[in-house]
């Protein structure tokens, strides 16, 4: 693989540029800017399917915050440690936030609800999270930047929302992520940095291999929280498996700073 001697800075900038650059090549038609307001979910079955996303947000944070602490005490690096402390607040304040909206919303208690979702990550994840560097890696890529072409779709297509829900969103939820994501970049590329041609290769061959087992791991739960946003907040899914995959080709390549062309063919969501 021949190396790409000068690439931008990771930016959000940079992912907005991205994305719609993909949305080009594959779904021209989907908005690059948000056209319509959303409204808070009215009837009955909204407010069910609304708190059953909710509790699926909270669930995706709750589980970050519960691996990042697993995780902080193994990897002997202070400053990977000071980030993941960052991101330990900032997530679980995204998931306490999201359990009092899902709890307002529905009248009742969400949290066994969460507990149950959070679970089925652990089961369907196994022990790559916390097997070594690169699992937890992988994990990261996963949890915090493969799903942002999702995060695209859902902020520019959604149709219902809660009000409350936006504004801590766009408050707290959209910086703290930024500041995750370039974390993640940044702790790979000091040890990528780091290490002879040779080493190099084996990284970039370690990262891939964890990388294709989180998205076997993932396929499932990813299409059925998909089939649920679609029903809970009514977002365009038809085109998200092949902006999903185009989008995680883009990230890989950009983290082993090779070519998307030279990237082999990677594990789809649909496999
Ligand atoms: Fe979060
Ligand atoms: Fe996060």
């Amino acid at each position: 693989m021949t190396a790409i001697l000068t690439r931008p800075a990771w930016t959000t900038d940079l992912e907005v540029e991205i994305f719609d650059k993909l949305l080009d090549q594959y779904a021209p038609h989907l908005p690059k800017a948000r056209s319509l307001a959303s409204r808070p979910p009215a009837t009955l079955e909204e407010r069910e399917n609304f708190y059953h996303f909710r509790v699926a947000g909270a669930a995706h944070d709750l589980f970050i915050v519960q691996v990042c602490a697993k995780v902080i005490g193994m990897l002997p690096d202070a400053e990977l440690q000071l980030f993941l402390s960052r991101q330990i607040g900032d997530d679980g304040a995204h998931a306490e936030n999201t359990r009092l909206r899902a709890q307002a919303i529905s009248g009742r208690n969400p949290i066994p609800d969460i507990q149950k979702q959070v679970q089925k990550h652990w089961d369907y994840m196994g022990d790559l999270p916390i097997r070594n560097w690169q699992g937890f890696l992988a994990f990261e890529l996963h949890y915090e930047l493969h799903i942002v072409a999702t995060l695209f779709l859902n902020s520019r297509t959604s149709k219902i929302n809660d009000p409350d829900s936006a504004k801590f969103a766009a408050e707290r939820i959209v910086p703290d992520e930024a500041v995750h994501r370039l974390g993640i970049v940044d702790w790979w590329q000091r040890k990528f940095a780091q290490a002879s041609p040779a080493e190099k290769e084996d990284l970039i061959a370690q990262l891939l291999e964890a990388d294709e087992e989180g998205q076997r791991r993932r396929n499932p739960y990813l299409r059925d929280h998909w089939l649920l946003s679609q029903k809970a907040i009514g977002v365009e899914i038809d085109d998200l498996p092949v902006l999903y995959d185009a989008w995680r080709r883009q990230v890989l390549a950009y983290f082993l700073d090779v070519p998307v062309a030279h990237l082999p063919q990677l594990v789809s969501v649909n496999d």
